[in-house]
Parts: structure tokens; sequence; C-alpha cells
């Protein structure tokens, strides 16, 4: 299946580039869909990345005959990922606003796809304190930025702003058969567990599910074909990602060992439940006896039993501390036989349940890095490169 791409081109001198942008996406297999802003217009012509595309390209929001083909909401579900290149210092600013004033924005704001932006603009521009607000606002909300690289700029001036080489956003891209992760089955699990106690109550935890959905979706966009077996979250469900939806923890174990075969990654992203009730009541428990006694029994470690397999993937586990984060994240590390933990320190200031910013210690067998306190969609980027990085690394000495 080809990707599909929306490519969208606002209006700077490095529109010119989208061409050569939309001709290698295609190379590369991917389906390209453009929509240029009414200043990308005065740079390049439609007729030229129509051509090149093999579709008509999109320019209004109000056009009553391309609305009538592909409606603007159907264009924005259609797209598995969002591209923008060139994006100029004012188109960054109307996303950053979440401003819908063109059929571009409009797009932006109305998909769940991914989308990432390739900004040009004059070096200025680009280091106004404007700009730069603008650029974390969009990081912070899983906005992935490519770019811009130092140079030569069009003005005749010198520094940071000069859109990236079609081929080096491609490279970035990693589409297809390129991809870091293309071909490779990851297993995610995400979410809190929750366990009956009776038909209507049930014990859990505080977990959102953002860290395990976050890392999901940028594995998948990294090319791996991911599973998340999750439990319930409030969430919706990343692009390119199957889910596999459970409550209890020994439903999400009986999700993950079936699959676990075909599995290389595996990453144990769950809140899981460590008791559960040693019954669930059939009827609903009344409230007619002065004291209630719960009888608990530990549920399986999913994450240790996967770690534990003969030949079985390489493993990310998660640990939270409430103190000596390092040392306890390594015992863990060690005792469950991982490839890899990320740990964090909850009850503090930073982080944690229930938060939406996070900073983690991330821990390997000789090695170790911190990732700064940041939104949960950043970290998450942060935290797939270095998995990423770590388990090609461990595949590259297996081989060898
Ligand atoms: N995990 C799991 N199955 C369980 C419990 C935990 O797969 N039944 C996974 C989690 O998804 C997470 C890691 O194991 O990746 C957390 O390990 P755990 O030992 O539960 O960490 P803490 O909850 O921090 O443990 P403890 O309370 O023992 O410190």
């Amino acid at each position: 299946m080809s990707i599909k791409i929306l490519l969208g081109v606002s209006g700077g001198i490095a529109a010119y580039k989208a061409a050569e942008l939309v001709r290698r996406l295609g190379e590369r297999g991917a389906e390209v869909r453009v929509v240029m802003t009414a200043a990308a217009r005065s740079f390049i012509t439609p007729l030229t990345l129509q051509a090149l595309s093999g579709h008509e390209v999109r320019c209004d929001l109000l056009d009553p005959g391309a609305e009538a083909g592909m409606d603007h909401i159907e264009l924005a579900r259609w797209a598995d990922l969002v591209l923008v290149a060139p994006a100029t210092a004012d188109l960054m600013a109307r996303l950053a606003a979440g401003l819908a004033d063109d059929l571009l924005t409009t797009l932006a704001l109305a998909t769940t796809a991914p989308l990432v932006l390739a900004p040009a603009m004059n070096h200025r521009m680009w280091l106004n304190p404007a700009t730069q607000e603008n650029l974390a606002r969009l990081r912070d909300r899983g906005v992935r930025i490519l770019g811009p690289a130092e140079g030569d700029q069009a003005c005749g001036e010198w520094g940071p702003g000069r859109m990236l080489e079609p081929g080096e956003i491609l490279d970035a891209l990693v589409l297809g058969a390129d991809s870091q992760l293309a071909g490779r089955q990851v297993l995610v699990t995400a979410g809190p567990t929750r366990e009956a106690l009776d038909p209507v109550r049930y014990l859990s935890n505080r977990s959102s599910g953002r860290m395990g959905y976050a890392l999901a979706e940028s594995l998948a966009a990294r090319g791996a074909e991911v599973t998340m077996v999750s439990g319930p979250s409030a969430l919706a469900v990343p692009h390119r990602v199957e889910l596999v939806a459970v409550e209890s923890a020994l439903e999400m174990e009986a999700a993950v060992m079936a699959r676990i075969g075909a599995c290389d990654l595996f990453v144990a992203a769950a809140a899981v439940s460590d008791y559960r009730p040693q019954a669930t009541a059939e009827e609903k428990i009344k409230k007619n006896q002065a004291e209630l006694h719960l009888h608990l029994v530990k549920n399986p470690d999913i994450l240790a039993r996967v770690a534990a397999l003969n030949g079985g993937p390489f493993t990310v586990g998660f640990a939270a501390e409430t103190r000596d984060l390092e040392e306890q994240a390594r015992t863990k590390l060690a005792a469950k036989g991982l490839d890899m933990i990320a740990a964090n320190l909850v009850g503090g200031e930073t982080g944690g349940f229930e938060r939406p910013e996070n900073a983690l210690l991330v821990l390997w067998p000789g090695g170790r890095r911190s990732l700064p306190l940041g939104p949960k969609a950043r970290l998450a980027e942060a935290l797939s490169d270095l998995i990423v990085e770590r388990y090609l690394a461990d595949a590259a000495s297996q081989d060898s």
C-alpha cells in the first residue's frame, strides 16, 4: 500500500523545489496530492505540480467545482502524512494560531495525520522571537520540523532559513524500503488496564496512554508495521497503527503473546495493574457489610515474559520511581533482562501520570542518555529516535 502524502506549498522562493519534491516522492512510491496557498502561485504554477503529481492541484477552500469531487474533509482524511514544503513564517504563524483561513490551514486542522514542516525564510525572520515562539508551539503539539539549513539565501544574505533539499527531506521522511524500520513488526502496549471487581466496578490507574500512543505513532512514521495493544484510553488511534483494544492485564497478556512471535521490537508503555481481584463477582457487590476485604492476586509481568523469550524481540520497558532513579532502573533493566529502559521520576514537580510533560532517563546495558523535560509528544519523538538507534545497533551486532 503506497503512502498518501498531502504536500502543502506556501509562498516562498523555495516553492520551486516543490516540483522536484513531488517527482521524487512519486519515485519512492508515494501518492501525492498538492495544495497551494495563494502566495505560492506567485512562485510556481499549479499546472507544473499537477503534471508531476498526476492530480488536480487544489488552491481554494471555497471552490464549488473541486469540493464536488474530494471535499476538504475527505482530503484531510485521505492523507497519511501532511508535509508542508516550503513552510513560510506566515504559514507557521497561522498554523500555530490554529487559523483555518485558507485550504491548507483548514486541512492541517482537520487532519489526524502527522504534520511535517520544512521551513524556508529569511534568516532574520527565522530567528525572530515571534517565529521561534510559533516553532516551539508547533513542536510541542508534535509537529515535526525538518531544517531549515544554514547557508546562502535567495536575498543574498547568509544564515539559517534555507529549506532542506528535496533529497534531504525524503531521507528524513524515511519512506518505503529506505525507511529505518521498513518491514519491521513493532508491538506497543499502552494505557491503563482495568481489573473488574464486579460487573460495574474495577481497579485501575491514572494512565492516559499518551506516551504509548505517541510512541506508536512515531514508530509507524519511521516505517514500522505497528500494532498497539491498549487498555481503555480516550485518545484517537494514531495513523497507520493497528489497535487491539483490551481491558484487563490478562487480556493484554493474551493479546501480546498471540502476536509476539512475528515481532521485532516490543515497547511496553502500558501501566499494567500489578494485581487483580482473585475473583470477579458475577453480581454487583452490595453495601450490606460494614467492611469489605478485597483479595488480590498478582498479575503476570508481560514485559518480563516477553524479555525471557528465546530469540524474542528487542524489548523496551518503562520504570516509574520515586527515588534513586538510575539505580532502581538499572536494577530493573537487569532483573527483567531488557534491552532498554526509560525511567522517570514520579511524585515530584516534573512529569508523570496525567501531566502533559515528562523527562526520561534512558538506560541500556553499557549506556545511558537523559531526555530533558518536554511535552510528551516531543519526548516520544526523541525516545523513538533512541529506540531505533539502539535497536539497529543491536540488530547489526547480531548479524556480524
Ligand atoms: N509491565 C508489564 N506487565 C506488568 C507490569 C508491568 O508489562 N504486569 C511493564 C510496564 O509496561 C512497564 C514496566 O513493566 O514497561 C514497569 O515495570 P514495573 O516493574 O511494573 O515498574 P514499576 O511499576 O515501576 O514497578 P515497582 O512498582 O515494582 O517498582
